[in-house]
């Protein structure tokens, strides 16, 4: 397999291709080695788009980015401990490439090539300095290895596949370098299955083996790690059957033993992309997806698995909020209970629980159509008077400010009144 300038060009753009080139040739002035790595090599040879643009050094990685950002302009932002650097393409390192910056990545990683040792399984590892070879090494999966170099001019274009990373691309192959793999790194095992449902990949039986075994190291995985990879999870088009996966092969339970998920969750994911929700609503897609992955649960379940994510106590809320309306759908359906009740129940949910509610009850129209009329209609609904007016009326102020407004909104809401007037005579009957 080979990429050439044309390859690049055709698979990520002009613009991108050109900032390429451009950091090609000043690592060439330098003789510098420089490779393109990771998932955009994979991605190219694949003939896939990804501007996930990340270059290993061999050398000083943070003096080179910074000789870029001196050069075109645009922050950098060094970790020096890792050797990494971020140079961020704004709009001064557009206009001094002459490209327009809406076609560009917003930056551009450069690391050191480095190896490392795991000090302890799942810790972060503690790093060296390296050569490309153990810095490809390192990583999980062997299509992931891939390197194209593009610095020495003599060496450009040149491949480096240590680890039969292209063997497996052909073969549609996600294969783990060594049996510590997942042990070291227990995220890799959500990753794997977002990767075979990415590229349509087979996990290698071995490979199958040494996920299975290192599971339980899952336990030992921070909330913040976990909730991330789930979340790159969510962020792919098809999201459904990696995380059915998870739950088959136990692997939810290894996060939390509590946690399963609806069987029904390919459907109800499909609603949450494809049923727009009759009002304007501004809920995220992986945000729906969260409340539809916990809405099996108890109250006390998705609290504890929420703290084990470290998911926002918003969030939270607002899947326990979801699920009591779901569970309440006979009662929002039921024609005997006045408007203003049901506008004391809906009243103070979150929009996402709302949106999640409506969706959900597809076969329960009448509950949709309550919740439905709450959000268009009765939320927005109040008395054409207000506290001043009150005390206009000579009213002392006091709680029975509260009580009248409300007795007020509800009997608008509830259809009791038609005019200020009728406002005017309930009012009047009160005091
Ligand atoms: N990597 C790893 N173990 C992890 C995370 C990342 O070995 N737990 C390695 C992978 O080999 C990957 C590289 O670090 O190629 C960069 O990580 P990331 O950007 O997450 O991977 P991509 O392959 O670029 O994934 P995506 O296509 O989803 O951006």
């Amino acid at each position: 397999m080979k990429v050439t300038a044309e390859t690049i060009l055709s698979i990520l753009g002009a613009s991108p291709a050109h900032v390429i080139s451009v950091i090609a040739e000043q690592a060439q002035q330098r003789d510098i080695a420089l490779y393109l790595v990771g998932g955009l090599v994979r991605d190219l040879l694949l003939g896939r788009k990804n501007l996930d643009i990340d270059f290993v050094i061999e050398g000083d990685a943070i003096a080179f980015a910074g000789h870029l950002a001196a050069i075109f302009g645009g922050p950098l932002h060094s970790h020096a401990p890792f050797g990494t650097a971020k140079w961020i393409l704004d709009r001064a390192a557009a206009d001094s490439m002459a490209l327009p910056l809406d076609d560009l990545p917003h930056h551009i990683d450069f690391a050191a090539a480095r190896s490392e040792v795991y000090q302890q399984p799942t810790a972060l590892p503690t790093v060296y300095p390296g050569d490309i070879q153990r810095d490809l090494g390192r990583r999980d999966f062997t299509i992931n290895t891939l390197a194209l170099q593009l610095s020495p001019a003599a060496e450009i274009w040149r491949v480096l596949d240590f680890y039969d990373g292209i063997a497996d691309l052909n073969q549609n192959k996600i294969r783990a370098l060594h049996h510590r793999s997942f042990v070291d790194d227990p995220t890799r095992i959500l990753r794997a299955f977002r990767f075979s449902q990415r590229l349509g990949f087979r996990i290698e039986p071995r490979t199958a083996q040494w996920m299975q075994d290192a599971r339980p190291m899952l336990q030992r995985i921070s909330g913040e790690r976990l909730r991330n990879e789930l979340a790159h999870i969510l962020n792919e088009p098809r999201p459904a059957p990696v995380i059915l996966k998870l739950q088959t092969l136990g692997i939810l339970e290894n996060i939390h033993p509590a946690w399963r998920v609806s069987p029904q969750l390919p459907a109800l994911f499909k609603r949450c992309r494809e049923h727009i929700v009759p009002w304007p609503a501004a809920s995220d897609l992986p945000r729906l997806y969260w409340h539809i992955m916990l809405l099996e649960m108890t109250a006390d379940d998705v609290q504890s698995i929420g703290e084990r994510l470290g998911l926002s106590r918003v969030l939270i809320q607002s899947i326990t909020a979801a699920a009591r309306l779901i569970e309440n759908a006979a009662r929002l359906a039921d024609p005997s209970i006045r408007p203003s009740q049901q506008t004391q129940f809906l009243e103070h949910t979150p929009p996402a629980a709302l949106q999640i509610a409506w969706l959900v009850l597809m076969n329960e129209p009448a509950a949709q159509q309550t919740i439905e009329t709450f959000v268009k209609v009765w939320r927005k609904q109040s008395p054409s008077i207000d506290g001043n007016d009150l005390k206009k009326m000579g009213l002392p102020p006091g709680p029975r400010y509260r009580i009248i407004l409300e007795r007020l909104r509800f009997a608008w809401i509830d259809g009791e009144l038609e005019s200020e007037a009728d406002e005017r005579a309930l009012l009047n009957r009160l005091l």
